[in-house]
């Protein structure tokens, strides 16, 4: 029987490169293949331990080259796609908007026209909470499926927008899809410019941790291995043309997390700056997982054990985050927190 193939998207990042490795370990019966540009967010070292088994594959294109996507496409004739890959960094997108439509919105009709010429079985389009909007404070009202899209970043806007073309190409022409919209990752390889890891690489050298407005933006908190789970789930159990909220009821302030982080490390909270506040910054957000646990999906971590983990994995792997913390990064550190950055 031929080997199911399934492509993997942005397979080097922090979502993408935690699902990748999920998948070679839980089926060594697919064939995983990592397609990635190896943008500043993209990197290899993280899969030393996966590289050379078998069923891992690796092709580094960018997905908004349509000649190479649809030649690849036609040569491997993927079964699946789990589409990660994209320009993810809200910050970033309020500086250079551009390229988060290039990516974001271009490559995602690229890579939709090349499944739908092969005829994959599923196309999984890994979207975010943020295409919602904001919820105000009131800790009753979430994010559901039926939730208005109202992104209010560029970043946001551009998954809104390759969220209703993925929509728009199961309804035009029976592709069968499905959208995931999670909320905020934490975890093992987590690019150190969000919130947790800047957190933990700063404070593991005494560095002072910016954060910004007062520190009362709400976020909804999920360990990556628990998102790698649902996605495995939609992309095999996942009622086609179906959108799926994925979060685990962990809401905490930014203010909550940093302290958290802090006390852990036995660190004084003296260490926390606060810097002016992002543009447009979103008070809260909350997801309403419920369809997505109807379907059978539960997470295992609460916010308590995935931080626990997550910063002993900062502890136990400081040579893939140290060398992640130079170059081109310090540069963007030093721009983007120029109150604290000497
Ligand atoms: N980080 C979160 O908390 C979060 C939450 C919900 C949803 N998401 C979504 O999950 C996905 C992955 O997020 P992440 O945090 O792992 O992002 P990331 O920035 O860590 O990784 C993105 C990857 O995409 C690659 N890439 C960028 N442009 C490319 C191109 N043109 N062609 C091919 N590859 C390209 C990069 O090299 C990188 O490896 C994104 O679509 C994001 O919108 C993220």
């Amino acid at each position: 029987m031929a080997r199911i193939k399934i492509l993997v998207t942005g397979g080097a990042g922090f979502i993408g490169g935690n699902f990748v490795q999920y998948m070679v370990n839980k089926y060594p019966q697919y064939d995983i293949y990592n397609l990635d540009l190896l943008t500043y967010a993209g990197d290899l070292t993280k899969h030393r331990d996966i590289e050379n088994n078998d069923n891992y594959h690796f092709v580094k294109v960018d997905i908004a080259n349509r000649e190479q996507i649809i030649t690849l496409f036609e040569k491997v004739k993927f079964d699946y796609v789990a589409h990660f890959a994209a320009e993810s960094h809200v910050d970033r997108s309020i500086t250079d908007p551009e390229i988060f439509v290039r990516t974001n919105v271009l490559g995602t009709q690229v890579l939709l026209d090349a499944a739908r010429k092969v005829g994959v079985k599923k196309f999984v389009h890994v979207s975010t909470d943020e295409v919602y909007g904001e919820l105000d404070f009131d800790p009753t009202t979430f994010f559901t499926e039926e939730t208005p899209l109202q992104p209010n970043s560029p970043y946001s806007a551009s998954k809104a927008s390759s969220d209703l073309l993925v929509r728009a190409y199961h309804e035009t022409y029976g592709l069968p899809i499905n959208i995931t919209r999670c909320s905020n990752n934490y975890g093992p390889f987590h690019f150190p410019e969000k919130l947790i890891p800047l957190t933990i690489s700063r404070i593991l050298n005494d560095e002072k941790v910016p954060v910004y407005g007062d520190g009362k933006n709400i976020r909804d908190w999920l360990h990556v291995l628990d998102h790698c789970a649902a996605i495995d789930l939609v992309l095999h159990e996942g009622i086609s043309g179906e959108v799926y909220n994925v979060g685990g009821h962990n809401e905490r302030t930014n203010l909550e997390v940093v302290k958290t982080i802090i006390n852990t490390l036995g660190k004084s909270e003296d260490l926390i700056e606060f810097v002016t506040d992002r543009l447009g910054h979103d008070k809260r957000y909350a997801i309403d997982p419920t369809k997505l646990e109807k379907l059978g999906w539960k997470p295992t971590f609460t916010f308590e054990t995935g931080i626990a983990q997550t910063i002993s994995w900062y502890l136990d792997n400081k040579w893939w985050w140290e060398q992640i913390i130079s170059g081109e990064y310090q540069q963007y550190f030093k721009k983007q927190y120029s109150i604290i950055a000497d």
